[in-house]
């Protein structure tokens, strides 16, 4: 494995401050800044995927009635299947322009209503699942800037609705789970589309709760599955289809996956060249016993405030708990590219589903796992919008997270409700993106964009870094952009790239040498390199924070069987749940049919809609600009085309961040 070769086919490069305009910071200081990038998208971001090509693509669901956001050339969607609106003639995805701040209608054609997916190493963002007459749909959207959905129907075997999904070492995604689905599958599916059963899923499932929905999953680096559901974890041989280990249940035994919904993260993986690579996992937050059925009933009972943190690769495992400073359910946990992770977004009482959150936490976490326990968190900078159920986070390649999303309702309600629809977009900046950091913020040079490169090789990255550099202190990482919702971050990965040797060619020139990962095993396909320096000029700064990313993708040829079973998928009625997600759970609870399923047998009805799948009409229209007199990208647009191969962006942009230039200026240096 470790001596199989393959290539990264695309990579691009680009400045750390590329995508940021001078938008108003809403608050500065030294623990993160928020910036409110778009007030409106005129969807909620329940799902957020960001693409080689610096575009994000979010989508909330088709039944949400109409949003705020119509399609272009008066297209309408004619669903008569649809729960909510038989015609609609408005958008429910967007592809946001990291670059340029702006965003244009997506038009999907199916429900997509807490669903998944994957970014495949052809680059695509494939999205399995969601609701109703999407719940075997399988959709793929292209990184270009005029591309759009295209729906594949029946391209699951089974339903999924709150599945994960993780890329594998051989190019397919993993469909784990999903509402009364215990069991996985493979995408693209074989001919004779098999589901496998997973008892595991059956064994976490509270009845009339769950507790066990979208399952946290990661590839452990001995190339099995950790799957971890409720409040326990197991590894998984997906291959075999065979449970090679068990880990212990979390103390105290609260539940931790949806609707007690926590995060997880696989924390960055290190010593890559080591026979035996540690892996651990960190589990955060979630919801006390019992809490979601006294949410439903009114009560809102606090949040954990525990994290569990486990080393999967040990022998014989176990959970430590630390203690965060703040309770929170439905939070986020995104890993920065300096290797610590942010819990941001969530409640901190109450559970997932409608209505049921309460106290929104403003402020992320920060969580430095290198630290020793009991100094590994520090708060953040509160926002001031309240992100509940449905919001999301992602890391762009500027190192910012971006945050979306909430919509604790059924319907859009902007107005007259505790918490209303979430429709605007905010980015978060870590510290490392103060300006004191700028001048160790390195730029990229080489290699350049879409270059390839393969594994277990010598990398030379050539950096511009105008500050003093230490050295020593050089770290170059590598990031998977994930795909977000509800809480969990399905293939996020952070690996810290080994054995770097630091050469300075020049005055602000250095060549890096790191080598790339052994195998499969440890990289995923679209990648983001980082490189941060990790002391800095400021003598006594601790933070080792700055960075530049890189983002490529590979293409892996390794081929493996699917496991092979004699189990088929056997259709079943469709029990027509088309209640809607509490009300649904609660069927559960009267006897529903959680212990009445049996695993293995994938159940859905076929797709009865004929309805067109994506054909790509309309494409290229009506780049949407919310505010065109708020945009400082004029003149961008017709750039967009060629971002993909830019190495440098325009100087100005740089400039204005590292504050030489005011927005005015900036404006006038643009022609806006
Ligand atoms: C939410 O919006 C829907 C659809 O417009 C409406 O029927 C419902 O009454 C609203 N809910 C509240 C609490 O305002
Ligand atoms: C758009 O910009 C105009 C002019 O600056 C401003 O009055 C308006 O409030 C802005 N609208 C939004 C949605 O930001």
């Amino acid at each position: 494995m470790s001596a199989t070769p393959f290539v990264f086919s695309v990579l691009i490069l680009q400045l750390l401050f590329a995508s940021q305009p001078c938008h108003r910071f809403l608050a500065a200081a030294a623990d993160g800044r928020w910036q409110l990038l778009q007030k409106s998208i005129g969807v909620s971001a329940m799902h957020m995927q960001l693409l080689r090509n610096d575009r994000v693509v979010v989508f909330d669901r088709t039944d949400f009635g109409p949003s705020k956001l119509p399609l272009p050339n008066g297209k309408c969607r004619n669903d008569p299947s649809d729960t909510a609106l038989k015609v609609d003639c408005t958008a429910h995805s967007v592809e946001y322009d990291v670059l340029t701040n702006t965003f244009r209608p997506l038009m999907v054609q199916t429900d997509v209503w807490c669903s998944s997916g994957a970014i495949m190493p052809s680059g695509n963002l494939v999205q399995t699942g969601g609701f109703n007459d999407g719940e075997r749909r399988v959709r793929t959207f292209s990184p270009c800037s005029t591309c759009d959905w295209q729906e594949t129907p029946n391209g699951l075997a089974a339903k999924r609705w709150y599945a994960s999904n993780h890329i594998l070492p051989d190019g397919r995604q993993i469909v784990v789970g999903g509402r009364r689905q215990f069991n996985y599958e493979f995408v693209p599916k074989t001919i004779t589309a098999n589901t496998f059963s997973l008892p595991f899923l059956l064994q976490t499932s509270e009845r009339g709760v769950e507790n066990n929905l979208y399952p946290f999953v990661f590839l452990n680096v001995d190339g099995n599955l950790f799957i971890f559901a409720n409040n326990r974890a197991i590894l998984l041989d997906f291959m075999k289809n065979k449970v090679v280990k068990t880990y212990p249940t979390i103390p105290g035994g609260d539940p931790r996956s949806y609707p007690s919904t926590g995060s997880a993260v696989l924390l960055p993986l290190k010593n890559l060249k080591a026979a035996a690579i540690q892996a651990e996992v960190l589990v955060c937050g979630g919801a006390p016993k019992g809490s979601y059925v006294q949410a439903v009933r009114g009560k809102f009972i606090g949040a954990l405030n525990t994290c569990a943190r486990i080393k999967i690769t040990d022998p014989n495992p176990q959970w430590v708990m630390e203690t965060m400073p703040l309770a929170r359910v439905m939070g986020d946990m995104i890993l920065l590219p300096n290797g610590n992770v942010l819990l941001i977004n969530g409640a901190g009482s109450g559970t997932a589903g409608w209505e049921l959150g309460r106290n929104p936490v403003l402020n992320p976490v920060l969580y430095k796992p290198d630290n020793k326990i009991g100094t590994r968190f520090e708060t953040q900078n509160p926002t001031t919008v309240p992100r509940l159920y449905h919001s999301t986070a992602a890391l762009l390649r500027d190192g910012r997270v971006l945050v979306g999303g909430s919509n604790p309702h059924a319907f859009y309600n902007l107005t007259g409700v505790l918490f209303p629809t979430e429709l605007s977009l905010e980015a978060f900046s870590p510290a490392y993106l103060d300006t004191k950091f700028n001048n160790i913020r390195p730029t990229i040079t080489a290699p350049k964009s879409m270059s390839g490169i393969k594994y277990g090789t010598k990398l030379t990255v050539r950096v511009v870094i105008t500050g003093k550099v230490a050295k020593n202190q050089v770290s170059v990482t590598m990031v998977a952009p994930a795909f977000n919702t509800h809480s969990f971050s399905m293939n996020q990965r952070l690996l810290v790239l080994g054995n770097h040797k630091v050469a300075a060619l020049g005055k602000a020139t250095y060549d890096i040498d790191v080598t790339t990962p052994r195998s499969a095993r440890l990289l995923i396909f679209y990648i983001e390199l980082e490189i941060y320096d990790g002391k800095g000029s400021d003598e006594g700064t601790a933070v080792s924070d700055t960075k530049t990313s890189v983002l490529k993708q590979n293409n892996k040829n390794g081929a493996s069987k699917t496991p092979t079973s004699s189990k088929k998928r056997k259709k079943a009625k469709d029990e027509s749940e088309t209640e809607e997600e509490n009300s649904d759970v609660e069927s559960d609870s009267s006897g529903g049919h959680i212990n009445g399923e049996v695993s293995g047998k994938g159940r859905g009805k076929g797709a009865k809609k004929t309805a067109s799948v994506g054909k790509g009409k309309g494409r290229g229209q009506g780049n949407v600009r919310a505010n065109k007199s708020s945009q400082s990208s004029q003149g961008k647009t017709s750039k967009r085309g060629r971002l993909r191969k830019v190495q440098r962006v325009q100087p100005a942009w740089n400039t204005c961040q590292r504050g030489a230039m005011s927005k005015s200026d900036l404006c006038k240096s643009n022609g806006c």
